[in-house]
């Protein structure tokens, strides 16, 4: 008999978001916080350069929102945007009050900037941010008797009825048994979806598991098809997408060609920082008109001292595999990013399935539209978080679970094909590197449609027939959202932000949000 749990408040995920919301819920809840990995692994882990907000006497509210906009490219929801803007100095607080220290420089913030921002609004600490907010979060988290930790544990599917949340199944990888978690609220906050693509910046946990699972409980799922692809990742055969931090043509960088050529300026007035949409498809039409296989970021004009304090982890990476950032360009080329799509919700984080809420990089709260602005992704974390755990501490805990059934799997057998999962997985992301990527077409779109329809046949048979694992489960997730992202694509009839079509390369005049919901 496998083992069910009940908790107050099941919070799915352990980036900036989940953490964040389970240390603003109050002591008085008994909450569990699920990771599929290690706690701190995570994209939040890894960011570098920074979180925004308007921290300088000269810089306000209304050009951060004003940027944001811009870059959202009419999709984003001026409200959420206000919210988030107006909370941000805030989140910064909550962030030291945990023990962040933002590098400072004459006993002020050191901003910087990036892409879009028409002001310096960039708190960092040095190019390791992420890593300084999740140690900190942690160290926090582990002190709270209310907090009950489940590391390698990963989440299936929603336990849900009539539109109601009651927790979820999720699998305790070291036994390979399916607990049920049952809790008066769950929050998703698993992260985005980039490694449905071949080539990307995240780790191994961004498979857009939370989408997926909130998708077939049938919650809305929004712009799906703005799949953000950073400019510049690291180019060389053993770095796996190491992120160059956009901070870096924030202090000046250079995109240049291998000649040394910049090419920025002949596509955007505000050449390195134009916004990354922009970037992106510059550095993809000069690899495929001059049949490159990269291009290059250069900062070595700037000191050697200064580089090492300002981008150490950058320097030493670049360093492990023979480049000097001091003397030589480094070789970059885009990789998929950031999920701008995801999970509809409000400003507390509610999506439309009672009693389920979602936070961070996995939800559709509005900030971002078409295109999402650099490093104001750690701040909807930390500021969703916080209305999160807000709206559930003042709400009731009334209601009583109706009885669900434990995870039944009699009917399946130990599979001796794994290899098919691993095969379909590749399969997956190949396809979505080359058809669904940074230029699309309707014929490469419909092609990989047609594609991954046989693709999700082949899983529900895998699915229907052997033995859940954590890949599987992952497999599963990832065919969905491969779907999604293609369905969402082919439905919008126009070019705008992330989202570019040959066949449509003009912008319609009304924006529209894209909504997929299970039919
Ligand atoms: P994550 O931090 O990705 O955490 C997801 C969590 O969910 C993990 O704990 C994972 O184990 C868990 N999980 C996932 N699926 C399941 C499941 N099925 N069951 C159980 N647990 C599950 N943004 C900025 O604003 N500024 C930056 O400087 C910046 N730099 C970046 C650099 C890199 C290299 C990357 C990859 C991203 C960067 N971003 C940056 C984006 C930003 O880091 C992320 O959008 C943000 O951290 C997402 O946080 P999150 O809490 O939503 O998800
Ligand atoms: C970066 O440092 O370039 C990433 C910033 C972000 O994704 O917001």
């Amino acid at each position: 008999m496998s083992r069910q749990h009940q908790f107050d408040v099941l919070i799915i995920g352990t980036g900036s978001a989940g953490l964040m919301s389970a240390l603003q819920l109050s002591d008085k809840l008994s909450i569990a916080l699920i990771a599929k990995d290690k706690i701190l692994e995570g994209s939040s882990y890894y960011a570098q350069g920074g979180i925004s907000a308007v921290l300088d006497a000269d810089d306000d509210f209304n050009a951060h929102i004003k940027d944001t906009l811009a870059t959202a490219s009419g999709l984003g929801n001026e409200t959420a945007i206000r919210f988030m803007v107006e909370q941000a100095p805030g989140a910064i607080k909550s962030l030291e009050k945990v023990g962040v220290h933002f590098t400072q420089k004459s006993n002020q913030y050191h901003l910087t900037t990036e892409g879009g921002h028409s002001a310096r609004r960039v708190v960092h600490v040095a190019d390791k941010t992420g890593q300084s907010i999740q140690t900190n979060l942690f160290d926090s988290v582990k002190n709270k008797k209310n907090i009950t930790l489940f590391e390698n544990f990963i989440a299936i599917d929603l336990l849900t009825k009539n539109k109601h949340c009651y927790g979820s199944y999720i699998l305790n990888k070291s036994t390979n048994e399916v607990e049920s978690f049952i809790a008066h609220k769950t929050i998703i906050a698993t992260g985005g979806a980039s490694k449905a693509y071949l080539y990307t910046s995240n780790p191994d946990t961004s498979t857009g598991d939370g989408i997926a699972m909130a998708y077939r409980a049938e919650c809305d799922i929004v712009n799906m098809e703005f799949t953000q692809f950073h400019p510049t990742c690291l180019y060389h055969p053993h770095a796996k997408s190491f992120l160059i931090s956009e901070a870096l043509r924030g202090e000046g960088g250079k995109l240049v060609l291998q000649n040394g050529a910049a090419f920025m300026r002949k596509y955007d007035d505000r050449g390195e920082l134009a916004p990354r949409d922009i970037v992106a498809r510059a550095i993809d039409s000069e690899m495929k008109t001059n049949g490159f296989d990269c291009v290059y970021l250069d900062i070595s004009f700037k000191e050697k001292k200064w580089i090492v304090k300002h981008f150490p982890t950058i320097y030493k990476k670049c360093a492990s595999f023979g480049i000097d950032i001091s003397k030589d360009p480094i070789p970059v080329v885009p990789a998929a990013h950031y999920t701008c799509g995801g999970i509809q919700t409000n400003l507390d984080a509610q999506s439309n399935i009672t009693n389920l809420y979602a936070i961070g990089e996995v939800a559709h709260a509005g900030v971002h539209g078409a295109n999402r602005m650099a490093s104001n992704s750690l701040l909807e974390c930390i500021v969703f978080a916080k209305s999160c755990a807000k709206h559930i501490n003042q709400s009731t805990f009334g209601e009583v679970a109706p009885k669900f059934d434990n995870w039944d799997a009699s009917r399946v057998t130990p599979s001796q094909e794994k290899v098919v999962v691993s095969h379909l997985w590749d399969e997956i992301r190949r396809i979505m590197w080359n058809f669904v990527g940074i230029v699309r077409s309707n014929k490469r779109l419909n092609y990989a449609q047609l594609k991954l329809t046989q693709i999700q046949n082949e899983v529900n048979e895998y699915y229907r027939l052997y033995l859940i694992s954590s890949d599987l489960i992952e497999l599963r997730n990832l065919v969905k959202i491969a779907q999604i992202i293609i369905q969402s694509a082919i439905t919008r009839a126009e070019s705008r932000g992330l989202h570019y079509n040959e066949d449509y390369p003009k912008q319609l005049k009304e924006p529209v949000d894209t909504i997929i919901q299970k039919s």
